[in-house]
């Protein structure tokens, strides 16, 4: 392990004489593609000493053939649907059962649809908010109780966040949703020593960028993340302690832009890039 976390794992009293250690884990949503497929590389490289590594999303041959690359690794596969509240309450069962001590969560899945809202379909819009909101709230919930002192949280909220998007509305409101939640959750959990950080990328080369690229906007001007370079940067700034990472520079000043433009100003001026057409 490049840091070693502080020993402050729960111990289980499973016999009066005997104190049994809770295990040590890792957990990765949104891991059988993307960002959270490089984030489950890159956990399985620095953490070797973790006792398993869980892996969730939905699809499970995806998830199992990471976990083949591992065999000398102890991955969990895991495969829900996060935006379905009975699997939220089996994973939570889960947690019960097993009671580990969850020293790293990447709470990464989410779900993006771009176009004009009103053409948008109901259930692309109840899948976005399902997921990208009630599905990462309720895994911190579930979470939270089994991580201890010295113990992180990555959460994958979106540059989406720092001002209204139109044609991705739906979206920059999930994610702007996100960043509110990750720095409260920040302010109340740092105080015992469990670091939440929220992580907003820019434009990635995922799945979940080319379904979107044909919905409306233009987002030719933003270049790539390096989801290597990313994710180990994330990591070793969530194990300092660090409430916020926004990768690359481009990104960052967007970011401070976002901060001294007022939001009213800066959607006109994001609704005309994105009007420009493309070739
Ligand atoms: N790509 C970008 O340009 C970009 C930019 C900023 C932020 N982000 C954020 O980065 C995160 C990762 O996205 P990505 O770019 O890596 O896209 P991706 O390759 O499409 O990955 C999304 C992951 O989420 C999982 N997922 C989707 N719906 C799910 C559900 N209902 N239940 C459980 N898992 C589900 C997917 O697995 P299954 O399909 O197998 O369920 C997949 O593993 C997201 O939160 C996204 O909002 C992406």
């Amino acid at each position: 392990m490049q840091k070693e976390f502080e020993d402050s794992s729960l111990f289980k009293l499973s016999h009066p004489f005997l104190m049994v250690k809770s295990m040590d884990i890792a957990i990765i949503t949104g891991a059988s593609s993307g960002l959270g497929k490089v984030f489950f590389e890159k956990v399985v490289e620095r953490y070797p000493a973790l006792d398993e590594i869980w892996i969730i999303a939905r699809r499970e041959n995806k998830l199992k053939e990471l976990a083949n690359q591992y065999s000398d690794r102890n991955i969990r596969v895991i495969p829900l649907d996060l935006s379905d509240t009975k699997s939220i309450e089996m994973f939570d069962e889960m947690l019960k059962t097993q009671a580990p001590n969850i020293k790293v969560l990447i709470n990464n899945a989410g779900f993006d649809r771009a176009g004009l809202f009103r053409e948008m379909s109901r259930k692309d819009i109840y899948s976005l908010i399902d997921l990208n909101v009630t599905g990462t709230t309720m895994i911190s919930r579930c979470c939270l109780p089994y991580m201890n002192k010295g113990s992180y949280q990555i959460i994958t909220g979106s540059i989406g966040s720092f001002a209204p998007l139109p044609w991705r509305a739906v979206y920059s409101a999930s994610k702007a949703y996100v960043r509110f939640f990750a720095r409260a959750l920040h302010e109340e959990e740092h105080k015992r020593g469990v670091n939440i950080m929220l992580l907003s990328p820019g434009k990635m080369d995922t799945e979940m960028f080319h379904q979107n690229s044909n919905g409306g906007g233009n987002m030719d001007i933003q270049p790539y993340l390096n989801l290597n370079q990313v994710t180990v940067k994330a990591m070793k700034r969530a194990e300092k302690g660090c409430a916020t990472y926004t990768p690359m520079l481009f990104y960052k000043m967007y970011r401070l832009i976002a901060k001294v433009v007022p939001s009213a100003l800066l959607v006109k001026f994001i609704s005309v890039e994105n009007t420009v057409p493309r070739e």
